[in-house]
């Protein structure tokens, strides 16, 4: 989704606002632009396409040259991609940019209209924001501000500057994310940290309705009721290097590579004497004894970590979960009763469906828990439990290194859980979680011996039109983020069923060459899963099989055998994901695509 920055200080401003909305392209945009105080005016360059075309822009037409303004990577939501639409906009004396939606933007237009406003020169509903700042500025920038926010209605944060206010600028949220770093002499503001690590480690967090005002290097921040606020600073416990690339050619597997340590800092600290320990995240054996039902609500990768974790929780812990898509969650007016769990995953933790669950959980006596990476998030402060997974920033649109410590979360959840029912003895817990503390040398050995495969395998892809991901049991589960991840970044379309079920209707869809990629880790259905794979194949599927190392596969069952490391089968997803990730990856890079930023998606989808 769109990506906000702004700069006061002695920088060229223009430079920091260009470079920090790099950080930011793993949003997913259409266009760019900034505004910056040049000798006291606003100048504005801005255009579709990506940040190279606004350089190249700036290359001819000339560059703002100076020490304020705002920044913006666009993801079209009211008006096509153009040079028009572009943020920034302005009114007379007012220019901003804005991610999110104004839902009341016709009615506040129409206002406009007839108030004699009527030089609109885009489709957006942010325009609309620039007028009615600019209709009602007597001078007062703050006041402006917080009468402007009383009257717009849907998700936003803003940046704003004043034409007659140079040097300064101005932002506040409502719902999309927004952080302000402070470094020495100089201030930022941001969508998110990796924008400005490069510069400083140290921000605040913006809450709903604050208005943070830059100027001389500093900030201050008000309320919407106009009462000056102290503000707690943060400093990010990760550096620019985990923002860069460090020499991979691409970001997806860069965090690819990064799964063991991200897992292992994310266990470690739960983990005391051999067993899972959640007391540091507000979470007791009691606690967990006491619900009835689970629910577990998310979007994308995120939600296909819960299908893991439902799995695991049931198999283990014998607790009813039922999983949702956050989108579908929120409206279908779902029972959740009083002694019952809302568990929320969200990577970003500003997911904006996901983030509306929590409203619903409210007033039924259900407790919410959000699994989040990112820390401060807006789901992580409004859940009545987090545990945050250590992943650090992932920029790769196709989520990799999140999934997989979601996942690791999702095992911890269950084992004590399970051990707080006594379903499973203590000895069982320490088996079970000794298993995954061995996790992330595990995972490395997979990537050892999996990559020179996967890559080998995703060459008889590139040409496929349609293939299908087939499992039993956990292998379905997984095998749904398996095919997301392909279809996200090399535009193939692809089906994940339940093996059993193909024979229902989705076998008449194989035909000769159809690539069908079967996951087959669990011993227990392997024998059931083994049989589907030879039904595809009796019909001219070219199968790829997933599977450990000792699985007893017939040669005539597989086209491909990719096998991994043998665990206890309830914990093999975490290595069965691992030749998912590499083979949407390098399918990706062979077919050429833009695998870090692949095309319509954002990383964080902070509207509905
Ligand atoms: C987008 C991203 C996915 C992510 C999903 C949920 O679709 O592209 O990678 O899984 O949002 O995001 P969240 O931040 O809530 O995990």
């Amino acid at each position: 989704m769109c990506g906000i920055v702004g700069y006061v200080g002695p920088r060229d401003c223009t430079e920091v606002l260009v470079s920090a909305l790099k950080k930011l392209e793993y949003r997913g945009y259409d266009s760019a632009g900034i505004a910056v105080f040049e000798n006291g005016k606003i100048e504005v360059a801005k255009t579709k396409g990506r940040l190279s075309d606004l350089e190249t822009k700036m290359e001819k037409e000339g560059k703002p040259n100076g020490h304020a303004g705002i920044g913006h990577t666009r993801w079209a939501t009211h008006g096509e991609p153009s040079d028009v639409n572009s943020h920034p906009h302005s009114g007379r004396r007012v220019t901003i940019v804005h991610n999110g939606i104004i839902e009341n933007y016709k009615e506040l237009k129409q206002f406009l209209i007839d108030n004699e406003r009527t030089d609109f020169l885009s489709d957006t509903d942010t325009e609309v924001v620039a007028q009615l700042l600019d209709f009602y500025y007597d001078g007062n920038p703050v006041r402006c501000i917080r009468k402007v926010l009383h009257e717009i209605r849907g998700s936003y944060a803003l940046g704003i500057v004043f034409a007659d206010r140079p040097e300064t600028v101005y932002a506040v949220r409502c719902e999309s994310p927004l952080i302000v770093g402070q470094g020495t002499g100089e201030v930022f503001v941001a969508s998110d940290v990796p924008a400005i690590i490069k510069y400083t480690k140290d921000y605040y967090l913006l809450e709903y309705g604050e208005i943070a005002v830059l100027k001389n290097g500093s900030v201050h921040f008000c309320s919407l009721h106009g009462r000056m606020i102290d503000k707690e600073l943060h400093t990010a416990d990760w550096d620019e290097d985990s923002a860069e690339k460090c020499g991979y050619p691409h970001f997806m597997i860069k965090e690819i590579n990064e799964q063991p340590t991200a897992v292992k800092t994310t266990i470690t600290p739960r983990i005391e004497n051999g067993l899972p320990n959640l007391e540091e995240c507000g979470i007791t054996p009691e606690i967990l004894r006491s619900f009835n039902n689970i629910f577990i609500v998310a979007c994308g990768t995120a939600m296909h970590a819960g299908m893991v974790g439902k799995y695991v929780i049931e198999k283990i812990a014998r607790v009813s979960v039922t999983v949702d898509i956050a989108s579908e969650f929120r409206y279908r007016d779902p029972l959740i009763g009083e002694n019952d769990l809302v568990i929320i995953i969200s990577q970003s933790g500003e997911t904006a469906d996901s983030k509306a669950v929590l409203n619903l959980v409210k007033g039924t006596g259900a407790k919410s828990l959000a699994i989040v990476n990112v820390k401060g998030s807006s789901i992580a402060r409004e859940a009545d439990m987090v545990i945050y997974t250590h992943a650090g920033p992932e920029i790769a649109v196709a989520s990799t290194k999140a999934y997989m410590v979601q996942l690791s979360v999702m095992y911890l959840l269950a084992f004590e859980m399970a051990f707080a029912k006594g379903k499973i003895s203590e000895e069982q817990c320490r088996q079970l979680t000794s298993e995954l503390v061995s996790m992330p040398a595990k995972i490395e050995e997979t990537i050892g011996k999996v990559l020179d495969t996967c890559q080998y395998v995703s060459t008889k892809l590139i040409t496929a039109d349609s293939l299908l991901y087939i499992g039993r049991g956990l292998d379905y589960a997984l095998s749904m983020e398996g095919s997301l991840k392909l279809k996200e970044i090399s535009y193939i379309h692809s089906e994940s069923y339940a093996a059993g079920e193909l024979k229902h209707g989705t076998i008449s869809l194989v035909e000769d060459g159809m690539p069908v990629i079967a996951v087959a880790t669990q011993n227990s259905l392997l024998e059931k899963t083994v049989s589907n794979i030879k039904e595809v194949k009796a019909r001219g599927a070219m199968t790829i099989v997933i599977c450990d190392e000792h699985a007893d596969i017939d040669r005539d069952a597989a086209d491909y055998l990719i096998r991994i490391p043998k665990l206890n089968e309830t914990l093999m997803p975490m290595l069965a994901t691992v030749p998912m990730q590499l083979l949407a990856y390098y399918t990706s890079v062979n077919k050429g695509n833009d695998v870090d930023k692949p095309r319509n998606l954002a990383k964080s989808v902070t509207v509905e």
